[in-house]
């Protein structure tokens, strides 16, 4: 066989895409799995946005920028939900989904060798990403008793020096925890002392948050910072593909440097649909909310079934649970999965400090909840 690259050493394939087929075939075999591992939206986007789409009569190629009304619309989003002013000219850069552009930036800034701050739980992409440019992966630890923020002072004792980029996530994915504003002051006077590239991936800002923020809005920011944002979970559009990158012009020409030579422009269609959804009023969030605020009351009692204690404060479409401490959160996640036919996502797969927790997602019905609410209490 072909001896594959190097690059694909430390890169396992994705954790969901193995055990989605598990749960597959648990499915076939006439199992009534219920899924509540995957944060995919069953909501339906805004029907603007599905009109916006169907109207589009344009088929070519697209700039490898974005239609400017959709870098406009952007613009004025950021402005109107987070006080954030940004040139629609050079500041905004519309991706085909977020997780793409953790690939644009790290390969824009990335050599074989540097580090990458990496938080420990976090988004497997960082680390997937990090390992297929061959750079290194440097965890940094979230803790419950740190408020699922990190330690700076702990971390400024390592050596840096090879340290180009600090991933960061606020509001926090698996655990749901947001970052105040003394905390966004506190990392950036980290990068720029420590000289490194900071990207706050921020697509969960709307999700039960009652302030969503943006880390662009802290004074300084720009220099040291980039935010990625995404339509998929605010909009319900995560099939869509529609995300963005901001931040300072140079750091944006320097990730466009890479991503025009990836695609070629994002369809039509699909940024009309993005624009009508950026231009959605307040009441979108706040009816999508109720949904999912319902929802979480039953993913709570879910919890107080399993004995599991969870944060009533914390934000975004997980709920992040600690689980009992005679159990671990694979065994506990496979028991779920063959006793009761639930699959729910071991806290591990976000990285060691995982361990002890799972994660429920919010993207199903409150009836299916409640089934599985029935069977885990029997
Ligand atoms: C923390 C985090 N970042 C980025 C993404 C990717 O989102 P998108 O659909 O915009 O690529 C996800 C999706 O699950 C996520 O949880």
């Amino acid at each position: 066989m072909l001896p594959t690259a190097k690059r694909l050493n430390d890169v396992k394939e994705y954790y969901f895409s193995i055990k989605l087929r598990e749960v597959r075939s648990l499915i076939d075999q006439g199992k009534p799995i219920i899924n509540l591992g995957i944060g995919s939206p069953d909501l339906s986007p805004p029907e603007t946005v599905i009109n916006a789409l169907k109207n589009a009569d344009t088929h070519g190629y697209q700039s490898y920028q974005g239609l400017p009304e959709l870098r406009k619309a952007i613009a004025s989003f950021y402005q109107k939900h987070y006080g954030v002013d940004l040139s629609f000219e050079n500041q905004i850069l519309p991706l085909m989904g977020s997780k793409e552009g953790i690939m644009h930036i790290s390969m824009a800034y990335l050599n074989a060798g540097d580090e990458v701050l990496i938080p420990n739980p976090g988004y497997p992409t960082y680390s997937s990403v990090t390992n297929l440019l061959e750079a290194t992966p440097v965890y940094y630890d979230l803790t419950e008793t740190g408020n699922w923020f990190p330690n700076l002072e702990e971390l400024a004792k390592k050596d840096l020096t090879k340290v180009k980029i600090m991933w960061i996530n606020y509001p926090h994915m698996p655990t749901g925890a947001i970052a105040t504003t003394e905390q966004f002051e506190r990392l950036i006077a980290f990068a720029k002392k420590h000289q490194l590239l900071l990207v706050n991936d921020n697509p969960y800002s709307f999700v039960l948050n009652d302030n969503p923020q943006s880390i662009l809005s802290i004074k300084g920011a720009k220099d040291v910072a980039l935010e990625l944002n995404s339509l998929s979970k605010s909009f319900n559009m995560a099939g869509w593909r529609v995300g963005m990158v901001l931040g300072a012009e140079a750091n944006i020409k320097t990730v466009l440097q890479v991503k025009s030579n990836m695609d070629s422009g994002m369809f039509f269609g699909i940024q009309k649909g993005a624009i009508a959804a950026l231009n959605m009023s307040q009441s979108w969030f706040e009816k999508m909310n109720t949904v999912y605020s319902k929802r979480r009351e039953i993913v709570w009692q879910i919890y107080d079934t399993l004995h599991c204690t969870y944060d009533k404060k914390s934000v975004g479409l997980f709920v992040w649970g600690k689980i009992p401490k005679q159990q671990t959160s694979e065994a506990l996640t496979d028991k779920l999965l063959y006793d009761y036919n639930v699959f729910l996502t071991p806290g591990t797969v976000f990285g060691s400090n995982g361990e002890g927790y799972i994660r429920l997602s919010l993207c199903t019905p409150v009836e299916k909840l409640k089934e599985v609410l029935t069977r885990v209490s029997n």
